[in-house]
């Protein structure tokens, strides 16, 4: 596991513009797998303006979401199809055909899509303040697949920050499993912020344990850590 340290969010969010353009242009017709919430957010951006910059191309990309809300409408503000639409396919001219996120019906359907992409080349990743990558709570099998998950309680509460109240957060989402993130060639993982520096802390730290859901991933063997000083605050 590789771990970079950056002074603060934007030069988190740059360098990790950077691998993704690095990845891109080295292998034109990647497969990235992506996430949302509030961690890449800066990263879309920087992607969209190297975009706007140098015409980075996407033609031959594809991409596959994380997880999306069960319950919401694609059109929905608060769906994850909707934030990936705005935060970054509107602006890199990615044919949108070539960009998947799971939906309520699929499971094993999206593991044979990834498959039949060839795999991911390049996961990108947050964690959650309880450890979870995708919405793979503490106690999730590591063999897990795609499929339906309840989201803690925690995460509920993370998340509200986005709808007008708590009774609006979905109870469930459909995830890509640990074992799907598991199996991506190369992943990298985002971490900022003084709230997530406990959970990193135990991450770099602890056994790797089902109760943790992202300490499985030290025992991949291309992982990058990119994580900024507050987020490494513990550590130190
Ligand atoms: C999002 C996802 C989640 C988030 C995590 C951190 O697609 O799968 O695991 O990465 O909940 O969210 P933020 O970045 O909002 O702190």
């Amino acid at each position: 596991m590789k771990l970079i340290e950056t002074a603060n969010y934007e030069t988190m969010s740059q360098k990790a513009a950077a691998l993704v353009i690095q990845q891109v242009k080295s292998k034109p017709n990647t497969v990235l797998g992506l996430a949302t919430g509030g961690t890449p957010v800066g990263m879309y951006q920087y992607l969209k303006e190297d975009y706007e910059q140098n015409q980075t191309s996407y033609q031959n990309v594809h991409t596959v979401n994380l997880d999306e809300y069960v319950g919401l409408s694609k059109e929905d503000p608060k769906s994850y199809a909707y934030y990936m639409k705005n935060h970054l396919f509107k602006h890199i001219h990615i044919p949108i055909e070539q960009t998947f996120l799971p939906a309520e019906e699929q499971g094993d359907k999206y593991e044979e899509l990834i498959a039949s992409l060839g795999g991911i080349d390049l996961q990108i990743l947050g964690i959650g303040e309880n450890g979870h990558i995708g919405f793979n709570e503490p106690g999730t099998p590591f063999a897990s697949k795609t499929g339906i998950v309840q989201l803690a309680e925690s995460t509920r509460e993370a998340n509200a920050r986005y709808f007008s109240s708590m009774n609006e957060v979905p109870t469930h989402a459909i995830s890509m499993g640990i074992s799907t993130i598991m199996q991506s060639k190369n992943i990298l993982l985002l971490v900022s912020g003084s709230k997530k520096a406990e959970i990193l802390y135990r991450v770099l730290t602890e056994d790797v344990d089902e109760s943790l859901p992202a300490s499985i991933l030290k025992t991949h063997p291309n992982v990058t850590i990119i994580a900024d000083q507050d987020a490494l605050s513990v550590l130190k």
